[in-house]
């Protein structure tokens, strides 16, 4: 993804939006919630330091008070007024990703209430690289800040579109900023400096082998048992998941598997991107989704598909397995998690 450098002296978004950009500003200010476009999925913001503004945050999206949100920021002066304890290698990621869909997790300064941490006493920041995003946390200036999770319900796809974002929480939030089509259209890596090494708590946005390039030295994946006291509804097994039940398959075994639902009556779509042979599926009630064969692409494209299937009555969605590669690191988790229904008794397959 290209950087864009922060330049909060010139923005140079049309008019009306700067207008739209003072009027959320405002709204934010008066303990208000509003959805905006980053560069990775829209976010549902809040005042960092208005704890009944974050609290609704909280009941709008459904999500358990006790996990964290991630701290929006407008400039890498404004980190250690967050955060403290900084270590050198989080400043190095910073400069280079930032803005960028990078968070880091880190100790949290007296700044950050314990209503964003969910009393935690690390706190996860980004500079997010959307003009419309950082021009309103500009507006907000250095003393606030955007607390914004994902703007969908908890455990769903996250919001790639500001009509998403409509559909989906509507009327119960004050206003959406509408930024168009996310460019990355996955969440953020979060990376933490919390242990003694830096270590990955979410594949996204920026790729692995990039960070280790930048810390001259390799970064691990987390695993979810490494501190059970860290809360991330992200690494929880059933997340951004669709309602639709979703499968995810090798390529060898994705047309059997279909067949043998759509035997059963089954109205089936099969989301490839691969050249999968379908002749025999024709006349079935399946359809397909040919996806693109780059991960930036299949990234950018994977949330809108599958809430646009979603609402198409299928049974079943069958992912095609991407490729074992560490570029499609991000893609195989959210796929994965995606699959991992908690109250399934869809398990005929
Ligand atoms: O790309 C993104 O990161 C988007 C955009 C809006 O910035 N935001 C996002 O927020 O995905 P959310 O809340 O849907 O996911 C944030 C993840 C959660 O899994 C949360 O638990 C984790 O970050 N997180 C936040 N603060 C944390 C902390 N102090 N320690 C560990 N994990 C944390
Ligand atoms: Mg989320």
């Amino acid at each position: 993804m290209e950087q864009t450098q922060y330049a909060p002296s010139k923005p140079n978004l049309p008019l009306q939006q700067q207008e739209q950009i003072t009027a959320a500003a405002r709204i934010l200010c008066e303990g208000g919630v509003v959805a905006f476009p980053t560069e990775t999925v829209y976010g549902l913001g809040a005042d960092v330091t208005n704890p009944d503004a974050i609290s609704r945050i909280y009941k709008i999206k459904q999500r358990p008070i006790d996990h964290p949100l991630i701290v929006h920021i407008g400039a890498i002066s404004h980190l250690d007024y967050w955060a403290q304890a900084i270590p050198v290698s989080a400043w190095k990621l910073a400069n280079h990703f930032w803005p960028g869909p990078l968070t880091l997790i880190l100790q949290r300064s007296h700044h950050i209430p314990d209503s964003v941490t969910g009393g935690q006493n690390t706190v996860g920041i980004r500079i997010p690289a959307h003009p419309i995003a950082l021009a309103l946390l500009h507006a907000l200036g250095q003393t606030k800040a955007l607390a914004a999770p994902s703007a969908n319900r908890f455990g769903r796809i996250s919001p790639t579109t500001a009509t998403h974002v409509q559909q989906e929480l509507g009327s119960s939030v004050d206003m959406i900023l509408d930024g168009g089509a996310c460019e990355v259209g996955l969440e953020s890596t979060i990376i933490s400096f919390y242990d003694e090494s830096p270590r990955i708590l979410r594949p996204g946005g920026i790729a692995l082998s990039a960070l280790e390039t930048v810390l001259s030295g390799p970064v691990m994946l987390a695993h979810n048992t490494i501190n059970p006291t860290i809360r991330t509804p992200g690494s929880l097994p059933a997340h951004y998941a669709p309602v639709t039940p979703l499968r995810v398959y090798p390529a060898e075994q994705i047309r059997q598997h279909a067949l043998l639902l759509a035997a059963k009556n089954l109205r089936i779509l099969i989301m490839t991107w691969s050249n999968i042979d379908t002749s025999q599926l024709s006349g079935q009630s399946i359809e397909q989704c040919v996806m693109p064969a780059d991960p930036i692409a299949y990234g950018q494209q994977l949330y809108a598909k599958l809430r646009q299937y979603d609402q198409a009555a299928f049974d079943y969605l069958l992912v095609e397995a991407p490729p074992d590669h560490p570029e499609w690191l991000a893609i195989a988790d959210r796929l994965q998690r995606a699959g991992h229904h908690l109250s399934d008794n869809h398990k005929i397959i």
